[in-house]
């Protein structure tokens, strides 16, 4: 059984994991914090990070029925994400592991959210192509065996989630963007404004950047008036655009005919264009496809505990010197 934490961004997590069950998976978001800023300001997350973690890891063990005591070893999220959010979460689990002289499993937060997909329910094994989309990355990962993955493509700038961030907050939508533009597209039409689709037929890797200027353009051509009477079609136009390239790169990998199955992970695979996309190219490629719960597409500690399965435990006192990281990862391809 592993005690799992993640407080990357600006969430704050726990879990308690038993192999792919998961008997708790507490998370507190806090997104009416920063939403008044339009996006994460990292000095607040830290701060709330601060005064949520404890109470938000005594629930975990709280709803699996367990201590401290009981748990094999704590997992932690030590990279990539807000360095000052990190050390948070890397503190807290150093001094619950070292209380009970347990070992202390480092995890990375990409394999994280491919590991979302080891999960109950209905557990999928490698190989497979997982998509990762959020607000910090977007990558095309091949995974091959639980504990790695290899990275096949990867935006050049913007991420897919930033991307929807950044359109909400040009609509003046709220935050975090992917459920308001999702919600405000309902109704609207996809087709009625064209914007880029960059690298479509090129490569593996993304661009998100291109896509964000044309929209700031549009807004400011269409004015404050006209915006607001057609904020329904841009977000459903400005949507469309992002999970054609995301669908577009996904189709790319899987024509290579080495992955039998799909899947997503990361806060924009609970947009729901995007996966009833992705559904309908697993049908049209005949391949499986794998959705995981939404709770388990944004972040979450239960993922965490999962990649620590496969990766391995430092004993005690050892992991006392570690650090967080903030951009380069140490298990990502
Ligand atoms: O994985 P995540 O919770 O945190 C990071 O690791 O970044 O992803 C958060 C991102 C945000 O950019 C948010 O706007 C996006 O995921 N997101 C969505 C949806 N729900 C969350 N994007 C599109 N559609 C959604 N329904
Ligand atoms: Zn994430």
């Amino acid at each position: 059984m592993i005690l799992a934490l993640e407080t990357s961004c600006d969430d704050t997590c726990a879990a308690v994991v038993d192999g792919d069950r998961i008997h708790s998976n507490v998370v507190s978001s806090q997104a009416e914090f920063h939403e008044r800023y339009g996006g994460v300001v990292p000095e607040v997350a830290s701060r709330h990070h601060l005064e949520l973690v404890n109470a938000v890891v005594t629930a975990a063990l709280d709803q699996a029925g367990t201590g401290l005591a009981e748990v094999d070893a704590v997992a932690v999220t030590q990279g990539p994400g807000l360095i000052g959010a990190l050390l948070v979460g890397l503190s807290t689990a150093k001094a619950l592991a070292a209380a009970h002289r347990k070992p202390l499993i480092p995890a990375d937060h990409l394999h994280g959210h491919v590991a979302a997909n080891f999960l109950e329910p209905d557990p999928l094994e490698p190989p497979f192509l997982c998509l990762i989309a959020s607000g910090g990355h977007t990558l095309l990962a091949g995974v091959r065996e639980h504990s790695s993955y290899e990275t096949l493509g990867a935006t050049v700038d913007d991420a897919a989630g930033e991307a929807f961030d950044k359109g909400a907050r040009l609509l003046g939508l709220g935050y975090p963007g992917g459920p308001a533009i999702q919600g405000a597209a309902e109704g609207g039409d996809a087709s009625a404004f064209e914007f880029p689709v960059a690298m479509r037929d090129r490569g593996l890797d993304f661009s998100f950047s291109g896509l964000k200027t044309s929209l700031v353009y549009r807004v400011r051509d269409l004015g404050a008036e006209e915006t607001e009477r057609r904020r329904a079609d841009l977000a459903a136009s400005f949507q469309k655009a992002i999970v054609d390239q995301l669908v577009a790169k996904l189709g790319r990998a899987a024509r290579s005919g080495e992955w039998p199955a799909i899947a997503l992970g990361g806060g924009v695979a609970a947009n729901a264009e995007l996966r009833e996309r992705t559904e309908a190219l697993c049908g049209e490629l005949g391949l499986r496809l794998k959705l995981i719960p939404l709770s388990l597409c944004t972040d979450n500690a239960a993922m965490i505990g999962s990649a620590a399965r496969y990766t391995q435990p430092i004993p005690y006192p050892e992991y006392l010197r570690f650090d967080a990281f903030a951009t380069s990862s140490l298990r990502a391809a």
